[in-house]
């Protein structure tokens, strides 16, 4: 039997107080919205309708083909909002699941458990979910009779003391058989105070015309949390932040303190990668075996090879094979890319450039838009001087060259193979393969294969 789902966003998330729709606040760096949608397709093999209000336009551009948007024009309630997916759906499934885009932490276990529930039951139209919990949260209350089966769902705002006690809540997820919903959709009254709809309603049709009404409970009522406010998201939140982590570890990666490392939704982690605490790993960012991470380490969109070690540094867009150590202080930024084996030492930055396997950049250096060839060792406080006010110069640095501490690099230029720079040389000019350049500007000297100025004194008057 086909099963379609309908996600109900059209609410304004007004106590969310934001400029962003609610629904596209992030969990765990991923639109909570795009959790029900992920859930949808794994029961059901066609794209979610969602029923967006306000915001239709920005909600459906961030979530693109995944799912199919219904504007309902009018906020007139969950039932007329469940109707105006009859177009996109009638004929189309047998059962359709409704859920809101609003609840990131409902599981597809809960959903499963629902859906084989409710195709289990005979003489069903509707199946719906609920939590016994202490904190009623102002959801509406599940009526039963004295059989236990269910007979209406009433409102909190409109709720007798009697039912207001009753701790079994409406978490607002439902499962229906298709035909009946669609004929019964029509038949839900008007409800005052609010003028609504009440989906809600559709159950004391479903009691009334003696169809048994399936309840089914969750075991965790964190899976049921609505987010309404800051709070709410907050909450959602740490509790995402702890299933991620636990699925992590259970994979075979080790943190030293759980409760202080953020790893967003799409994150990929290696077995026996280690993660310090106050560590980010964000974006589409993956990480190999045998890594250290952190502590104090941002990650945002980067591949990351193996046995990786990386301390207090910041890495944005950037790639890092196998065996690059870095840090403390380092800063990849976008189009980085470090070769197997790089050393970047404390206080580096690199900017789309490439560094060679086995570079050497160990203090205070910057490379912008460079090529940095296999082995070179770039001296301490090193800078690639790749803007001219105008325009961003390119840098090329040989294989196996070794530049002085403190050189400038005037780009464009290119130092070649095996090439020497002096301590504090300005070079606006290229130094040939094997040919060791110094001073301000700096001059090729002679070939490496003479032996360079080796004291500052040598230095001086070489000069
Ligand atoms: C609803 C249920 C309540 C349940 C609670 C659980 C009804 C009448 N009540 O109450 O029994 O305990 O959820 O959270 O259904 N929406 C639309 N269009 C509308 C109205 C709402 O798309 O016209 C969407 C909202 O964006 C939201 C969801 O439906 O995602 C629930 O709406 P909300 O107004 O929050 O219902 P509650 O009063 O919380
Ligand atoms: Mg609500």
């Amino acid at each position: 039997m086909n099963v379609a789902l309908i996600i109900l966003a059209a609410g304004k998330g007004t106590r969310m107080k934001s400029a962003l729709p609610k629904v596209l606040h992030p969990i765990a760096g991923k639109p909570m919205i795009a959790y029900s949608v992920d859930r949808a397709w794994e029961l059901s093999n066609r794209p979610p309708v969602v029923i967006v209000g306000y915001d239709a336009a920005q909600i459906a551009a961030a979530i693109g083909e995944r799912a199919q948007f219904v504007t309902q024009a009018e906020q007139l309630g969950t039932g007329h909002a469940v109707r105006q997916a009859y177009d996109a759906l009638a004929g189309r499934a047998q059962i359709i699941i409704v859920t809101y885009g609003d609840m990131p932490l409902l599981t597809v276990e809960t959903l499963q458990r629902l859906l084989d529930a409710h195709r289990a039951a005979t003489d069903t139209p509707v199946t719906m979910l609920t939590v016994v919990a202490d904190d009623p949260r102002g959801f509406g209350r599940v009526l039963r009779d004295e059989r236990g089966d269910v007979t209406a769902i009433v409102e909190a705002a409109v709720a007798t003391p009697e039912q207001l006690a009753i701790r079994e809540l409406n978490v607002g997820v439902y499962c229906f058989d298709a035909d009946w919903l669609w004929a019964h959709l029509p038949q839900i009254p008007l409800s005052q105070p609010k003028g609504e709809y009440y989906l809600t309603d559709i159950v004391e049709l479903a009691a009334a015309e003696g169809h048994r009404v399936q309840a089914i409970a969750t075991r965790d009522s964190n899976e049921t949390l609505g987010i309404n406010t800051r709070v709410h998201l907050a909450q959602a939140e740490a509790i995402m932040q702890q299933r991620i982590n636990r699925k992590w570890m259970l994979a075979g990666v080790t943190m030293i303190n759980p409760e202080n490392v953020y790893i967003e939704a799409e994150v990929e982690i290696g077995r026996d990668s280690v993660i310090y605490p106050n560590s980010y790993l964000q974006g589409q960012t993956t990480i190999g075996e045998h890594c250290h991470i952190g502590p104090d380490t941002l990650i945002r969109d980067c591949q990351i090879g193996n046995r990786c070690e990386l301390t207090m540094s910041v890495l944005e867009q950037a790639i890092v094979e196998d065996d690059v150590d870095m840090g403390p202080f380092g800063h990849l930024r976008k189009g980085a890319h470090l070769a197997a084996g790089v050393h970047m030492g404390n206080f580096g930055e690199v900017k789309n450039s490439f560094l060679g396997p086995g570079v050497k950049m160990g203090h205070f250096s910057y490379m912008g838009d460079a090529q940095v060839g296999a082995d070179a060792n770039i001296g301490a406080g090193t800078i690639t001087c790749n803007y001219d006010g105008l325009h961003k110069n390119k840098t090329e640095i040989g294989a196996g060259a070794f530049i002085g501490s403190d050189t400038m690099l005037v780009a464009p230029v290119k130092i070649g193979k095996r090439a020497k720079t002096g301590a504090g040389s300005v070079v606006t000019h290229d130094v040939p393969d094997d040919t060791l350049a110094y001073g301000v500007p700096a001059r090729p000297a002679r070939s490496v294969a003479e032996s360079p100025p080796e004291t500052a004194a040598e230095h001086r008057s070489a000069q």
